[in-house]
């Protein structure tokens, strides 16, 4: 049983389902659980992931509690009555944590996709920190996309033989899409093309307000030109569209279809984001990542030189943009293509270790019975 329920989570599953379709022993049973509508819908189609239960969740403005009780009722309910081999769930969603809940009340073992990313802090990125860390204590499987990730897990008691490094599904996605060739980007500009995506709770409100004059004095500059696609959270649109709306060289438009977003990012030539998964794929496409968030779970981009972690300061937003802008020896410093997350393998490794689990119980029935 494969949970999913927000956009990230279908991007960075499909690829596990697809994999799941096309390998013998394997009947994936998806479940959305609706916590995102319109960002999720947009998605599945494309990805190629049939939907057989759809608990539908999402309220507008919701609450975390409110969601987690619809969430665990929902998902706890699907367990009992399709009784799984194993739940998958991925990240650091309010659905992962739940889908990993139910399944480990009516003892379901747990593997957890994208596991052990850290921050250190548990406000933040908030609620996911608390969100994985959670994760982890249920989780029978470990699928960490780097050596780093499974150093987390390890530190933590984790015993290695249940921790694989798989690389981040997310990649296996994004060669796939891309090799596809159907999206277009949203840039319509010959300036210089910054793409933006905002969304984190913990920025929502002043932080957010503030990073959105930064764009508006960047986009004042006359030389480039701001897109940002927008988020559906109420809370995202009323912290930035008041500042953005009306300027010649910003475009704000509904989220994008993953295709068009893949082609739009490969389009760009600057990175601003809060995104996790964006701040994964930019690096593979050799585009300067700007990191707007005080923490980042995911230092390898920064360590390999294509991403900064800049924070959430309009002031330093402003200068770390400029630098890039005006310096072409910084920006060819950073836009080194650089993939610190996997090769695009991640799904078949996943699929590889649970056969071999799979294979192992077997062989200790088997023992057992031979005894
Ligand atoms: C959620 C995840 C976050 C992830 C992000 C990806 C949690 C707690 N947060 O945050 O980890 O990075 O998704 O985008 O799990 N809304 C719509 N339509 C949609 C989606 C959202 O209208 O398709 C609106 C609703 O009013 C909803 C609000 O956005 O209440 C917030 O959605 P929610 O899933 O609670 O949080 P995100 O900020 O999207
Ligand atoms: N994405 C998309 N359309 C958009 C913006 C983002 O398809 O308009 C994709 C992007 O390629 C990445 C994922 O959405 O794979 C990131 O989702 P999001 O930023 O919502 O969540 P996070 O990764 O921060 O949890």
């Amino acid at each position: 049983m494969v949970v999913l329920g927000t956009r990230p989570e279908a991007i960075k599953l499909a690829p596990v389902v697809r994999a799941m379709t096309r390998t013998a022993g394997f009947a994936p049973l998806v479940i959305n659980s609706g916590q995102h509508r319109e960002m999720l819908e947009q998605m599945l189609h494309l990805l190629g992931v049939g939907v057989q239960v759809d608990l539908a969740v999402m309220r507008d403005r919701q609450l975390l509690s409110e969601l987690t009780g619809r969430l665990v009722t929902g998902l706890n309910e699907v367990v009992r009555a399709r009784r799984p081999d194993l739940v998958i769930v991925q990240g650091d969603t309010t659905t992962a944590l739940c889908g990993a809940l139910a399944a480990s009340y009516e003892k379901v073992p747990v593997a957890h996709v994208e596991a052990g990313l850290r921050t250190g802090d548990p406000y933040n990125p908030f609620p996911e920190e608390i969100n994985r860390r959670l994760i982890g204590r249920l989780a029978r499987w470990h699928f960490a996309p780097t050596e780093r990730a499974a150093h987390h897990l390890y530190a933590e008691g984790v015993p290695p033989e249940r921790v694989v490094v798989t690389g981040n599904t997310v990649i296996d996605n994004l060669h796939w899409i891309l090799a596809g060739g159907e999206g277009t980007s949203a840039f319509r500009t010959t300036r210089r093309r910054l793409l933006v995506t905002l969304h984190r709770r913990e920025s929502q409100g002043t932080d957010m307000r503030g990073m959105a004059r930064t764009l508006r004095r960047l986009a004042d500059r006359g030389d480039c030109e701001v897109l940002l696609p927008l988020h559906k959270s109420p809370a995202v649109r009323e912290s930035l569209l008041p500042e953005l709306v009306g300027h010649p060289h910003i475009t704000v438009t509904e989220p994008l279809g993953y295709a068009d977003f893949a082609a739009t990012l490969a389009a760009c030539d600057v990175v601003l984001t809060d995104s996790g998964g964006v701040q994964e794929e930019a690096p593979t496409l050799g585009k300067p990542v700007l990191v707007l968030r005080a923490t980042t779970e995911r230092p390898e981009a920064v360590e390999a030189g294509v991403a900064r972690l800049v924070g959430t300061d309009a002031g330093e937003v402003f200068t770390a943009a400029s630098l890039l802008l005006d310096h072409p020896l910084e920006y060819r410093r950073m836009a080194s293509a650089a993939n610190p997350f996997g090769d695009g393998r991640a799904s078949e490794r996943i699929l590889m270790e649970l056969v071999r689990d799979r294979r192992r119980d077997d062989d200790a029935l088997l023992a057992a019975i031979m005894d």
